[in-house]
């Protein structure tokens, strides 16, 4: 088990549970597979703030097509680990997506609720296709039906932390996802 330093407040016990090599690695295989599925043509990205932002800067340097970068933000979580709350969306796009192919960039898919709501807002503006990956994905915790077309790894119910997830605003910084114990 790690902890992190006496540095940082709101300090919480966890667990490793995905490395930096192994997160790697199966980055580099969606950039692959994304790159070969939408060969020929260029991509929208829409990273879904915040936790999208490690996966999406990763991601997008896997990908080799013309590729623009657009931000949406999405809150759900407001108040710490299991409170949720309605999904409240910031920002926007500011291209026109008429036509375009839009892949949307989620950090994390968990009852699927945030993801449905950004999806239905872009395809009201008639993009040619809307897709998602996400790099994490609870399918047994899924109340919302989405259709995840890349996802980088399926787990369990547990709060996972890093590489851009965040446990009441902190732990986003971590290198690798982590997994709270004792919440
Ligand atoms: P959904 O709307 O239930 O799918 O929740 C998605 C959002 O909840 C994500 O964008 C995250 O912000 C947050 N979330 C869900 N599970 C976790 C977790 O284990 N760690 C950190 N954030 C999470
Ligand atoms: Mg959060």
């Amino acid at each position: 088990m790690k902890t992190l330093s006496s540095k940082q407040s709101n300090t919480k016990p966890f667990e490793l549970l995905l490395d930096q090599d192994r997160i790697a690695r199966r980055i580099a295989e969606l950039g692959t597979e994304i790159s070969r599925d939408y060969a020929g043509q260029s991509l929208v990205l829409v990273g879904v703030l915040k936790g999208c932002l490690v996966f999406l800067a990763d991601l997008m340097r896997q990908i080799s097509l013309p590729t623009e970068i657009e931000f949406i933000s999405a809150a759900s979580y407001r108040k710490g680990i299991r409170q949720e709350e309605d999904v409240i969306l910031g920002g926007g796009v500011s291209i026109p997506l008429k036509g375009r192919h839009v892949l949307m960039v989620e950090g994390i898919v968990e009852s699927g609720k945030t993801i449905a709501v950004i999806a239905e807002k872009l395809r009201k503006m008639e993009p040619a296709s809307v897709s998602i990956v996400t790099l994490l994905d609870k399918p047994s915790s899924r109340r919302a039906t989405v259709d995840i077309k890349y996802k980088g790894f399926a787990i369990g119910n547990d709060f996972v932390i890093g590489f851009g997830l965040d446990n009441t605003q902190q732990y986003r910084n971590l290198p690798f996802i982590g997994r709270l114990v004792d919440h």
